[in-house]
């Protein structure tokens, strides 16, 4: 062997070069914490990824490198213009299908181990034990994941659907039968049938957790499979003795596990009631002008009294949500703030954590429409300014606004944190209806007297407000 063979195939090397990728993985995700960053540390973290992969091929020995360089041709092929043309309201889906992907990839890995050892024939316990895991949950992962996709992308129904009160113990039943099949290939070597049983249980499993989750609970779903991916990447990390791998897997378990956590307690869910269902499925629809439960009216509003009030308002606070996304207004917000700007007027952004409908959605909209970050404004520091804002517009953003979350105890969002737009000077709601928005209830904020609507699509509403500021 030459020395520079000798050097590139070294172990030394391979772990000097994963513990360099891990710290790249490690640094990148610090960046992820503020839009300012995120891009920089996606890219960095991609570097890091590039560098493990690159130190696995190097080092270990390879007997299919047409095969891998294949598989890194296609996939390079498939995800480089799908990422590129994915729209914003896409990407819940899109991470559906990333996500299920990589489930997949290491449930088939745990199949290939499985092959290859004879049925862990030749290997120690632990990696009979792991490897099993990481099939299971691989593959709970793979179909749970599409089915998410599927009810995103509006391929079927996004209502719950279940068996009712045999959902459960046929669950039971089937869960049970994916464990023994993993139980007996851990005791002894077995026929491959058992290794297929399990994939096709855990499988099965997998779709039966999802489809009766309502569509508008995806995203949290999709972050807990995520969880569940990382941990089966883990587990066949330590099944194959690869470090990149385990430290991998635990990033995105532990990153996806806390990200769950944080979107059910922004929503007052927990995590049990949004597996067990609950609110999310299809909205309640009034008319324009419509009278309120509670005996409240509605007052429209025009594009040109929007703007007249704006225009004579000191601060004025933009309050985005699910349907600035859907109306892709964040440009025509833009530019109708800096007319605001240029009329003296101070505008302030109020980003509530789960505007939208994903972690971190208004904020990516509103960079992308280049609205500085300072202008950007978190929940908690924006809530003590709603009693010195004059005219708080509201486009396209209905729940976290909702006072029920302050006022009403039986309410299903009752203890969710909002946006304090009620304590504004007068709130002007930018919506196409009185229907409701994700949680499915009525917003007592649209029959409040300091309350007028607009409504239209966000995208236009905002269009006309901007011309008629213009005129002014
Ligand atoms: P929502 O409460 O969902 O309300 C959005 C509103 O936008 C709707 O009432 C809808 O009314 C309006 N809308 C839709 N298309 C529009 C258009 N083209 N032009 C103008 N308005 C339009 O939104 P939100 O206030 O952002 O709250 C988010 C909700 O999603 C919360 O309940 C949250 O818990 C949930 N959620 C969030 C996440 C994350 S991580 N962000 C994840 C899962 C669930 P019209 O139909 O009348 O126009």
């Amino acid at each position: 062997m030459t020395p520079v063979a000798s050097v590139l195939t070294d172990a030394n090397l391979k772990s000097a070069l994963y513990i360099l990728a891990f710290a790249l993985f490690i640094y990148g995700l610090s960046g992820l914490t503020g839009p300012r960053t995120a891009v920089r540390g996606n890219r960095i973290a991609a570097v890091g990824m590039v560098i493990a992969v690159a130190a696995t091929l190097l080092v270990d020995p390879i007997n299919n490198i047409v095969l891998i360089v294949l598989g890194l041709l296609i996939g390079v092929a498939v995800g480089v213009p799908a990422a590129r043309q994915v729209r914003m309201t896409a990407m819940p889906q899109m991470v559906a299908l990333f996500n299920g992907v990589g489930g997949g990839a290491v449930a088939l890995i745990a199949w290939a181990e499985f092959r290859e050892t004879g049925g862990f024939a030749t290997e120690p316990t632990y990696v009979a034990i792991f490897s099993i895991f990481s099939a299971l949950v691989g593959s709970i992962s793979f179909w749970g994941s599409n089915i998410a996709f599927a009810k995103l992308q509006a391929l079927m129904s996004g209502s719950p659907k279940s068996l009712g009160a045999l959902q459960l113990p046929v669950q039971v039943v089937i869960g049970a039968v994916a464990l023994g099949a993993g139980v007996f290939m851990i005791a002894e070597p077995q026929d491959e049938i058992f290794m297929i049983a399990l994939l096709v249980a855990a499988g099965i499993v997998g779709v039966m957790l999802v489809l009766p989750i309502g569509g508008a609970d995806m995203p949290v779903v999709i972050s807990l499979l995520n969880a569940f991916t990382g941990l089966a990447a883990a587990a066949a990390g330590v099944a194959l003795d690869n470090q990149a791998l385990i430290v991998a897997g635990m990033i995105v378990g532990a990153s996806g596990t806390i990200l769950t956590q944080q979107m059910a307690i922004a929503m007052n869910r927990t995590i049990t009631s949004v597996v067990v269902g609950g609110f999310g499925g299809d909205s309640v629809a009034a008319g324009p002008g419509a009278d309120g439960a509670e005996g409240g009216t509605v007052r429209s509003t025009s594009a040109a009294d929007a703007a007249i009030q704006m225009s004579y308002a000191r601060q004025v606070v933009v309050v985005p949500g699910y349907g600035m996304a859907v109306a892709q207004a964040q440009h025509a917000v833009r530019e109708m703030a800096k007319v605001l700007e240029a009329k003296g007027v101070e505008v302030k952004y109020a980003i509530h954590p789960v505007a939208g409908r994903m972690p971190g959605h208004m904020n990516v909209l509103l960079a992308e429409a280049d609205v500085p970050y300072e202008q950007l404004k978190e929940m908690d520091e924006i809530n003590q300014e709603f009693g010195r804002t004059d005219v708080s517009l509201v486009i396209g953003a209905n729940d976290v606004t909702n006072p029920d979350a302050r006022n009403k105890a039986d309410s299903p969002i009752y203890g969710m944190p909002i946006l304090n737009v009620d304590e504004s000077g007068s709130v002007i709601v930018l919506k196409r209806s009185m229907s409701s928005g994700y949680a499915g209830i009525e917003n007592p904020l649209f029959y409040n007297d300091k309350t007028q609507m607009l409504f239209g699509d966000a995208k236009a509403s905002v269009g006309e407000i901007t011309a008629e500021l213009g005129a002014l």
